[in-house]
């Protein structure tokens, strides 16, 4: 039988995107069609998202909502994939341009969770038949944005609908959507939901715990994570909750698009290349070099950073680290935006070493593709993360990633150690402490390789070789279905 699933999602490549969910949000589902699921997406109508849609239809009539007077359903198409995507319209809600989360001064808007809630809450009226032509078996949520959706079917089942599974995706659990329990009244659910067994989360409300209670299954975007989550350490108040569900949680390595993410055939870096021949790799660094200000110089060690500039990024310990990157003649250059402190401190280092540091400020696709491709090494010191894509991206492109060992990062990258080399292993720079003698042991380590022409190209030649397809993380994700199928 063929399974149908339905994600509920906030972003999605490349109709919008603000960081990694995107990408997954974007690429899983061709995937999933490829090998047999039938895998749809809804996500809000924002005006990125209805701009970017083919053949956009009337679907449904929800009525009122949340407080918004009149939520319609409609159904669009996204190429070159094919996939068919609900945009759940309330203007009211979602008709402001630019970060789906954040208003023009970086706030979240007051009015967020009632935003999501009504995400959850279509995706759950979809599964329960508000298009008379398609019907998931299974609502997929990602994230604290969709982590209402396992609430309501419990909320409509107990009503006399028919049962219908969850599964609730953990991007990044350091984002979970807490609302004052205030709120509460304002999202249409039982009132027996708001306890410590249900939304309730220390006194308020919270989204993303609501989908980890109420879901059927869990999974997180790297084996390490799903393990990290279940500490007290690294399970931002949710351990006790994840710990007790530790038998449903699966870790699903993300994949790349190999399509959108391939120095062999990506239009925006300056020259194409391969594995077998990375030698106009040289041209894409002299172009970053340029573009960014940079002294010319094939030889000087260049190391990149895209990444939101957050305090999860680890980019203040880079920034401890950036005189030793300099008085090795190596040079830095980063794209990026969020944390104000973080944006002066990339500014003032720039300032202060004209020519060897150089930083852009904003979200510029095109910019990410030539940093990844134009850098020696890619930088991801996280302090955690879930998963990571830009060591992933840094990996397909020959760019050596230096990363701290947590998250996906510890299961994708392959530290240059000696023995790791002489075993042909190394694919990276992974340091184990997030201390400066961490971060520079391994920035030294990139230095002492880069030195050693013939381990260093064998090094590239590895990365280049790795391969993290979205075939095997659907192939993964099928087999949770099929759990769920079968009960
Ligand atoms: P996260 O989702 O935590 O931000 P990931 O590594 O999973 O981290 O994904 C980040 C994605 O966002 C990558 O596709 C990366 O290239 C992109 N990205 C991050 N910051 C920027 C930026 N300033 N400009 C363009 N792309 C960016
Ligand atoms: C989150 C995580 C990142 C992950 C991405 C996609 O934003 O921070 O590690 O790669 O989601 O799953």
């Amino acid at each position: 039988m063929t399974v149908c699933v339905l994600h509920a999602a906030a972003e999605m490549f490349p109709l919008l995107k603000t960081g990694g969910l995107a990408d997954v949000v974007g690429a899983l589902p061709p995937a999933q069609s490829q090998l047999g699921t039938h895998a749809r997406v809804v996500l809000p109508g924002f005006p990125a998202v209805l701009a970017g849609l083919d053949d956009l239809q009337p679907v449904a009539d929800l009525g009122a909502a949340f407080g918004a007077s009149n939520v319609r359903l409609e159904r669009g198409v996204l190429q070159p994939h094919g996939v068919v995507v609900y945009a759940v319209r309330a203007d009211q809600f979602y008709d402001r341009p630019g970060n789906p989360y954040l208003d023009a001064a970086h706030r979240s808007y007051a009015d967020n969770d009632r935003r999501f809630a009504l995400l959850g809450w279509a995706a759950a009226r979809i599964a329960t038949g508000a298009d008379p032509a398609w019907k998931p078996h299974i609502v997929h949520a990602h994230d604290w944005h969709a982590g209402l959706a396992p609430a309501y079917l419990r909320a409509f089942e107990r009503g006399g609908a028919a049962r219908v599974a969850s599964v609730m995706t953990v991007h990044n659990l350091a984002y979970q959507g807490v609302f004052p329990a205030s709120e509460f009244g304002a999202l249409q659910l039982p009132g027996d939901f708001y306890a410590v067994d249900g939304v309730e989360f220390y006194g308020h409300v919270s989204f993303l715990k609501a989908g980890l209670y109420y879901a059927d299954r869990i999974t997180t975007v790297s084996p390490t994570y799903s393990r990290e989550i279940q500490t007290q350490a690294h399970g931002a108040g949710l351990h006790g909750l994840l710990q007790t569900r530790t038998h449903d949680i699966t870790g699903i390595l993300n994949g790349v698009d190999y399509s959108i993410w391939s120095p062999s055939v990506d239009e925006s870096i300056a020259a194409k290349y391969t594995a077998s021949k990375p030698s106009a790799k040289s041209k894409c660094k002299t172009a970053l070099q340029e573009r960014m200000g940079l002294t010319r110089d094939d030889d000087a060690l260049l190391f990149g950073v895209v990444s939101r500039l957050t305090e999860q990024k680890g980019l203040d310990l880079l920034l401890s680290a950036v005189p030793d990157i300099v008085q090795r003649g190596g040079q830095l250059v980063v794209l990026g935006t969020g944390d104000p402190a973080l944006e002066t401190g990339m500014k003032n280092a720039a300032a202060a070493h004209p020519g060897a540091v150089a930083i852009e400020l904003g979200f510029d696709e095109t910019l990410s593709h030539s940093i990844i491709a134009g850098s020696d090494v890619v930088m991801v010191p996280s302090r955690f993360e879930p998963c990571g894509l830009t060591q992933l991206y840094a990996l397909a492109y020959g760019s050596p990633p230096l990363v701290h060992r947590v998250g996906g990062l510890a299961d994708t990258v392959v530290d240059s150690s000696l023995e790791n080399l002489a075993d042909d292993l190394a694919t990276g720079f992974v340091f184990d402490t997030f201390d400066r003698p961490g971060i520079v042991g391994a920035i030294r380590r990139a230095f002492a390789l880069k030195a050693r022409r013939t381990d260093w190209k064998a090094v590239v030649k590895r990365a280049m070789n790795q391969n993290f397809s979205w075939e095997s993380a659907a192939l993964a994700y099928a087999d949770v279905y099929q759990g769920l199928m079968s009960r």
